[in-house]
């Protein structure tokens, strides 16, 4: 029990001063509870509304690819620079300490590899997402893939139920397969069609007209970033997506395949967060790179 002694009466109520409400920076999140408000974020710079992630799940379909042989070597040194990391649990319990503190976007859904039928995907368990201190799961959307479509948007609602529990977000991943157009009018479909079902992030690709894959959108895109490009060209393509409404860049082979990733990523985060011209922020990767 509480000491009693000296209980003094409150005397600051502040009459006539109006609390504050406050409206939440993130597009269609203020109707979210305080847990996913506050692991979103953690994921989006509240002073910019943005977020530079690192991804660095490809070895979950693709084994160990260019740039993420060995994680400890590679993907470590550019920790600090990321807001927030993309990962399978099997990378972070082995191997992201958890001493570095950044938020995680968990990939959530499993089941298939490059060398079989891709996105036959379930997903994982919630409660280990939660185990995990995620602070969003990403689960992957096939939209348009006639084998795979019902699954992936089911995976995408359970995985929103699930994470409603719990108080994590969930990114929709829209896929990209051989027999999609990968155009706005596409990736804007696919997009609504994860939003519509409850993500609370959708991740897709920058395409022409990508201000109306924005705008159609109700709550934050983040682009990946593709096949490794030239330097110049893939902090252009960060720069066309935020300066059409894109929330960050979900970024890995532009980065962690560049031939000085830690500068690589830090000029990503200049485009993002400081809306950096890309002739600047490339010169900006050629200083840290010298
Ligand atoms: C896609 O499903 C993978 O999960 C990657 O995380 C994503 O494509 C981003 O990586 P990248 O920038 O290399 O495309």
């Amino acid at each position: 029990m509480a000491d009693l002694d000296d209980l003094r009466d409150g005397a600051v109520f502040g009459e006539g001063v109006a609390q504050k409400t406050e409206g939440f920076f993130l597009k269609g999140s203020n109707n979210l509870d305080w847990g996913m408000k506050d692991r979103m974020s953690r994921i989006f710079n509240p002073k910019t509304g943005k977020s530079v992630m690192l991804a660095f799940d490809h070895g979950f379909i693709m084994g160990p690819t260019s740039g993420v042989e060995r994680i400890d070597l590679s993907i470590l040194p550019l920790i600090e620079y990321a807001d927030c990391l993309m990962c399978a649990r099997g990378i972070l319990r082995s191997l992201v300490p958890p001493t570095s503190n950044k938020p995680i976007c968990l990939r959530s859904d499993a089941g298939s590899t490059i060398l079989t039928e891709l996105n036959n995907n379930v997903i994982i368990d919630v409660q280990d997402a939660a185990r995990l201190n995620a602070s969003a799961m990403a689960v992957m959307v096939s939209v348009g893939d006639e084998k795979t479509e019902a699954l992936t948007i089911s995976n995408l609602y359970n995985a929103v139920d699930a994470g409603q529990a719990y108080g994590i977000p969930v990114m929709g991943v829209t896929a990209v397969g051989k027999s999609m157009a990968r155009d706005a009018r596409y990736f804007g479909l696919a997009s609504r069609v994860c939003a519509e079902n409850g993500a609370n992030i959708v991740k897709t690709y920058y395409t022409e007209g990508f201000e109306k894959v924005v705008a159609c959108c109700p709550v934050p895109i983040v682009i990946a970033g593709g096949k490794k490009l030239p330097e110049l060209d893939a902090l252009e393509l960060a720069y066309k997506a935020i300066q059409s409404g894109a929330s960050g860049v979900d970024m890995g082979r532009n980065v962690f395949q560049s031939d000085a990733p830690a500068a690589m990523i830090q000029a990503v985060g200049a485009v993002v967060h400081q809306d950096m011209k890309p002739e600047e922020a490339f010169q900006m990767y050629n200083d840290l790179k010298g």
